[in-house]
């Protein structure tokens, strides 16, 4: 055999399993371990950030996103509901901290929770600081932010626990605005 012989046959050697490996993915989790072999490793995973296009979320609605293997609620709030955050008392709080890691020791006022200065942009793990469930949104629970139906963790619309075994807000993760439209976590 010529090298050209042998360098078409590792052509075709790698086209082939190229393609069964894309039609692997289809069949699901029993070939999950082929997979997983082409995405990062577990170190660049947990240093990534990533940038999330937030051009197409109305007002009233939120985005989920997988972020270092957590989702991560994206919501633009509606006036009501900034206006229910910004009008609570600090008081009124289970925890007093923000939880945001963008400001560290500030206060759980909503202004230090929210991405922007009008409170339009809330970003925040959506992971239930009780056990880890993710809670379910859309003004749900009594207080018209998140409800976590595992043990019952009522959040507001700041994502501030107000009911239920939950000991912290729901935790804000390091993001910041890297454009209008695009949010950069991490
Ligand atoms: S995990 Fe959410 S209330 Fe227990």
């Amino acid at each position: 055999m010529s090298h050209a012989d042998d360098h078409a046959g590792t052509r075709r050697d790698f086209l082939y399993y190229a393609t069964a490996g894309a039609g692997a993915v289809a069949t699901g989790a029993a070939v999950w371990p082929l997979v997983n072999q082409m995405n990062p490793s577990a170190d660049t995973r947990a240093l990534a950030s990533i940038f999330v296009d937030v051009s197409g979320i109305a007002v009233g609605t939120q985005l989920t996103v997988k972020w270092r293997g957590k989702p991560v609620f994206i919501r633009r709030r509606t006036a009501e509901e900034i206006k229910a955050a910004r009008d609570t008392a600090l008081t009124d709080l289970v925890d007093p901290h923000a939880e945001n890691a963008n400001k560290p020791g500030a206060d759980a006022s909503d202004a230090n929770r929210s991405m922007d200065e009008a409170g339009e942009w809330l970003v925040m793990m959506g992971v239930c600081t009780h056990l880890g469930c993710v809670p379910l949104g859309d003004g749900a629970g009594d207080f018209g932010g998140w409800f976590c139906p595992c043990h019952g963790s009522h959040y507001d619309t700041s994502g501030r626990i107000r009911k239920g075994p939950a000991p912290r807000n729901l935790d804000i993760p390091v993001a910041k605005f890297e454009d209008e439209t695009t949010i950069k976590l991490g």
